[in-house]
């Protein structure tokens, strides 16, 4: 442990003002431990998110600094909505907050914000605040930063199988041409390349229902930081420790 950390601190001397090469081109974060960190602290859960709103910020600065081509954030599951209602409530308002806040520096950094989804289930006024940000942001084509807001991987997976079986009865598909690069463009994530490396906070070593398709090929990376404590400096030891990863897609 003692090694790696020295290893990772004289490294993160070495890249402090710099970019970083061979960065993964894009990251997928499971943002984790909200709510354990606002419990420790005697705070209610949702001083937490309020944090990890802040935590966004960062990474996405870190992200646009490294030049990560996309950053998809695990913003809200759809088991979410078993949460108790004010917290559910407090983190519907979060874009709005976000965008409030952070989106003159999103728009001035090149950043293109888009979600992934059930999107048309979202709060009305949830929804108002993304599509502004949409829309402010959408001719920039530096970082791509997707919320996954409203998501479920395996609700992803048989919409998009409902929409194939429909396009194969409407003659629009032959059997013949599904492939999986044919499928994948039935999910939300649509022609958006699969994430390289999956960042998971808090000590949990699971997916949570988190792009189960596309990250068939993604290094994962987990730390037991709380997702609030989460910086930039350790955001750099998991794009390190990615790039010493040997990625063979089942070759030799
Ligand atoms: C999981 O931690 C975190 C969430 C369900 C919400 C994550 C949201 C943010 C970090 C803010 C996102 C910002 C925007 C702009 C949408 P948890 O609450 O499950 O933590 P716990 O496991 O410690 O209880």
């Amino acid at each position: 442990m003692s090694k790696w950390f020295s290893f990772f601190n004289s490294k993160q001397k070495v890249v402090e003002k710099t970019r970083l090469e061979n960065v993964p081109n894009h990251i997928a974060i499971i943002m984790d431990g909200n709510g354990r960190w606002a419990s420790k602290k005697g705070l209610p859960r949702i001083a937490g998110h309020k944090e990890g709103m802040t935590v966004v910020q960062k990474i996405v600065r870190a992200a646009v600094k490294h030049e990560v081509k996309i950053l998809t954030l695990y913003a809200f599951s759809t088991e979410n909505w078993k949460r108790p209602k004010p917290e559910v409530d407090f983190l519907m308002k979060l874009p709005k907050e976000f965008s409030h806040i952070y989106l003159p520096e999103m728009i001035e950094n090149n950043v293109k914000i888009d979600t992934i989804g059930e999107f048309d289930k979202l709060p009305n006024h949830t929804k108002d605040a993304i599509n502004h940000a949409k829309e402010k942001t959408k001719n920039n084509d530096g970082l791509l930063l997707n919320f996954a807001l409203n998501y479920g991987s395996r609700y992803e997976i048989m919409r998009a199988i409902k929409h194939v079986a429909l396009d194969l009865d409407n003659g629009k598909m032959n059997i013949e041409n599904l492939n999986e690069e044919v499928f994948s463009n039935y999910l939300y994530t649509n022609k958006m390349q699969d994430p390289d490396l999956l960042i998971r906070t808090s000590g949990e070593q699971r997916l949570s229902n988190f792009l189960l398709w596309q990250l068939a090929y993604a290094e994962f990376w987990f730390t037991d930081v709380l997702w609030p404590d989460f910086n930039e400096e350790i955001f750099e030891q998991a794009l390190f420790d990615y790039q010493s990863r040997k990625r063979r897609y089942g070759g030799i």
